[in-house]
């Protein structure tokens, strides 16, 4: 007999299978039990009758354990009351292990008790959730990529300069050339990709060392950075647009039940697919000051702005054209007002914040030296970066996404730290 995953009983109806998984509840009573059978696809409840099995195989709910590991023998069968639809009537359990008593139960636990038996957490139904659906967010941001002629090029985590200011910086020992630094985002090394392939993208950790205790930052997170060659800045947000819609159709059709567990308001996340709203830097400020905010004309949006920007609306906003000032060294001028840059922050709805930085680059030579020099940047470091400038230059664009925020968001979890397996913050590197 081959083993069934439970995602697959429903092909099996009135046959006998064997499953292999784990206890993830047990129900004791008189002459009938139950076993609540997980094995990473799916729950099944799982029934044991006495007068079905032998008094060895009846007896072992005296044995099992939450958690315990075992391989189940038995019948499918159609139950419309179970969330499956199916259950199992047991002919034989066959015990791989008992588990010592679980640490994690019914009961509420602090975050930090969690967080610190996080190994163990992850099995738990709505954890389990969010790690399919970052699953999902994974692969359909890579599939839409490829759709549009993509190449998946990798950058290096360990680099002689930063991407993203020297904040944040995480820094290591390297041999005989002095420090490395943990890659804060791939984007430099995305731009000379695109001057052989065309369309590159990476997807991988970067490292930020936020002193930030917020629940939007991780001090490493997955991040996807994108880049095309003569993208400009307004077809760089359409591209951003079309693969987020396309993750949010691919999660829907392919976790609704996750996004039950995680009591996602589903309807809600619909409402996001459909064209994204686009303002100024200049409009969102307006925006949040005639709401009783208080900004300038040079600032950037906190939490509380980025809300107030989006919370009448049900689709992500793009914040575009920035103060030179405060964004990074690369982006792209406007043409009209040199003191405005061509960058693009992506705010989710429903209080989520940014999930995409992109811009177009600055791909005139003397133009990116000069404001390398004007925030007193190292160059020596950066001169295979100015090279793209020397070497058949053209306009490009880029953007890069938040793994975690956007599963955070897609998923209606507030905390990012639930969003990736094991979360790293200032203060946690355990386990
Ligand atoms: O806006 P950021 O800093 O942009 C860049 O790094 C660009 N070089 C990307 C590019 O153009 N290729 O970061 C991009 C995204 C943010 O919008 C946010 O979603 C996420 O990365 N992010 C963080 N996520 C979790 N923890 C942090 N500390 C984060 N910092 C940024
Ligand atoms: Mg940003």
């Amino acid at each position: 007999m081959d083993f069934v995953k439970v995602k697959n009983v429903s092909e099996y109806d009135g046959k006998e299978v064997k499953l292999r998984g784990w206890v993830f509840n047990l129900r004791k009573s008189g002459k009938i039990w139950f076993l609540v059978f997980r094995d990473g696809t799916g729950i099944i409840q799982c029934v044991v009758l006495k007068n079905l099995v032998d008094a060895e195989v009846f007896d072992k709910k005296t044995i099992l354990t939450q958690e315990s590991s075992v391989i189940i023998t038995g019948t499918v069968r159609k139950e419309d009351r179970a969330a499956i639809g199916y259950e199992i009537t047991v002919s034989n359990i066959e015990i791989v292990h008992v588990a010592d008593e679980y640490p994690i139960g019914k009961k509420e636990h602090g975050a930090d008790f969690l967080l610190s038996n996080r190994h163990l957490w992850l099995r738990s139904k709505k954890q389990t959730a969010l790690m399919k659906i970052r699953h999902t967010v994974y692969y359909a941001i890579t599939d839409y990529l490829n759709g549009q002629d993509f190449y998946r090029f990798d950058s290096p985590i360990l680099t002689p300069n930063a991407c993203e200011g020297t904040t944040t910086l995480f820094e290591v020992p390297y041999f005989d050339e002095g420090t490395a630094f943990l890659s804060q985002s791939g984007q430099l090394y995305l731009e000379t990709g695109i001057m052989a392939l065309g369309r590159c993208y990476d997807f991988g950790p970067v490292f930020r060392a936020e002193k930030s205790k917020t629940r939007k930052h991780l001090t490493e997170f997955w991040m996807m950075d994108a880049e095309a060659a003569y993208v400009k800045h307004d077809e760089n947000m359409d591209i951003q647009e079309g693969l987020i819609r396309h993750v949010i159709r691919t999660v829907i059709e392919r976790n609704e039940e996750d996004l039950k567990i995680l009591e996602r308001d589903i309807e809600q996340l619909k409402k996001a697919d459909a064209p994204f709203i686009r303002m100024t830097h200049k409009e969102a400020i307006d925006k949040v000051n005639n709401k009783g905010g208080n900004l300038s004309y040079n600032d950037d949006f906190g939490s509380v702005e980025e809300s107030m920007v989006t919370d009448d609306s049900d689709v992500p906003v793009f914040i575009e054209r920035w103060p030179a000032e405060i964004k990074a060294f690369y982006m792209k001028r406007d043409e009209n007002d040199s003191n405005i840059v061509l960058g693009d922050d992506l705010i989710a709805p429903e209080g989520f914040g940014e999930i995409i930085g992109g811009s177009e680059r600055e791909d005139n030579h003397d133009m990116l030296l000069e404001r390398m020099k004007s925030e007193d940047m190292d160059i020596e470091p950066y001169q295979w970066y100015l090279d793209l400038r020397k070497y058949g230059s053209v306009p490009h664009s880029g953007f890069g996404i938040g793994l975690e925020r956007l599963v955070g968001w897609v998923s209606g979890v507030k905390h990012i730290r639930e969003t990736i397996p094991f979360p790293r913050t200032i203060y946690r590197l355990n386990p």
